[in-house]
């Protein structure tokens, strides 16, 4: 039996979890402890890396211990500490990597650094699908600050198919959010206010990214269309600055938030679920993988599955947003594979899966 302890302190959740594999290679979450910022974070409307870096120092020690404790396990009966060395933000990611290298040193267990993205894909072998995932299989990556499809063919092999020429999609439901005036983090409130919407009522058509990009996304067009729709217009001859364009709930008289919420949800996931099918066909997937924040979206889900025939899996909603369960879990599988790193592992702000 494998014990991983993992941590995750990427962007603003402070985050620890131990994964027992079994000798099958079948994972068990043992305890999963994810302390959020979001609270602290929303009177800026984003995450302030200075405040997420600080806010890491103060709870790490704290989240690791609970974590410890809700699992029952001694550090004695750890095989290895994972964590998490990039992509995200620099002030956070050395918070979690040098705690990590502190419990590997005092423990005397295996140091592994995961990168975050493999971490968010290696979610699904946390759900009840886990048996069920075979290669290959094309995975749409949708966070924060990625969109990805990436073809997997196997543990740790991946084959990047395209990504977002812009935003990402997490980061075009937080800017949206804030345009019609619903807060912070987007993702969630745009979902809420767009069950009672109209998915038909504003046409926000996409942008055509032509036959030489078959797997891109693009987001930027949607977000204007969104902005054009639902603020009050310029006088003639007046031009808008870009913050004042983006200022938070600054409407036109009569618009409906709920139908506007609908319509961008739809158009973003009609930018994400077409891409995703084609790359599914043209490369013989098995299944159709979702992992990342925007993941736990229901609609976006229930597109995919109403337009494919494959088998569609997503992780369980808690552990599509950032978490240290999905980086001790790839942590297994890396542990398996042999990786071990040195305490001179080193963070890597802008690390690519591919
Ligand atoms: N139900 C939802 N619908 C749409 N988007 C969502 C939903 N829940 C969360 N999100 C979005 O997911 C994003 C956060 O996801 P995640 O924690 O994976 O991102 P991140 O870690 O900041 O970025 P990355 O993983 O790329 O480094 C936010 O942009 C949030 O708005
Ligand atoms: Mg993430």
């Amino acid at each position: 039996m494998t014990l991983i302890f993992g941590i995750e302190t990427s962007c603003d959740e402070t985050a620890a979890a131990v994964v027992e594999a079994a000798a099958d290679g079948k994972l068990r979450l043992r305890a999963n402890v994810v302390a959020s910022q979001v609270e602290m974070h929303r009177k800026y409307g984003g995450v302030f890396p200075e405040v997420a870096a600080r806010m890491h120092i103060e709870t790490i020690h704290a989240v690791a211990r609970e974590a410890l404790t809700a699992a029952d396990v001694q550090p004695a009966d750890l095989s290895a500490v994972a964590v998490t060395h990039g992509p995200g933000l620099a002030g956070s990611l050395l918070v979690g990597v040098n705690f990590a290298k502190g419990l590997a040193l005092m423990w005397d267990k295996p140091l592994i650094g995961i990168n975050h993205l493999e971490g968010h894909l290696y979610s699904l072998w946390l759900s009840e699908h886990a048996d069920s995932l075979r290669f290959p299989s094309v995975c749409l990556l949708v966070s924060g600050g990625h969109t990805e499809l990436i073809l997997v063919r196997g543990h740790g092999e991946y084959t990047l198919l395209g990504s977002t020429l812009d935003d990402a999609a997490g980061e075009a439901f937080d800017k949206v959010a804030r345009l019609l005036g619903l807060g912070y983090p987007g993702g969630p409130a745009i979902e809420r206010t767009a069950r009672e919407g109209d998915p038909n009522a504003y046409p926000f058509t996409l942008s055509d990214l032509g036959a030489e990009r078959p797997y891109a996304f693009s987001f930027s067009g949607i977000k204007t269309a969104v902005m054009r729709a639902v603020q009050p217009q310029p006088a003639y001859g007046k031009r808008v600055r870009g913050e004042e364009s983006l200022r938070a709930g600054n409407l036109r008289e009569g618009v409906n938030i709920a139908d506007a919420a609908a319509s961008f949800q739809a158009a973003a996931a009609e930018m994400l679920v077409a891409p995703t099918l084609r790359a599914a066909r043209d490369h013989g997937a098995a299944a159709i993988w979702l992992a990342g924040g925007v993941s736990a979206n229901t609609y976006l889900r229930q597109q995919l599955v109403a337009r494919t025939d494959l088998p569609v899996y997503a992780p369980p909603l808690a552990l599509c947003t950032d978490n240290a369960a999905m980086i001790a879990a790839a942590g297994c599988f890396r542990y398996a594979a042999g990786q071990r790193d040195s305490l001179a592992l080193d963070v890597l702000p802008m690390l690519a899966l591919v």
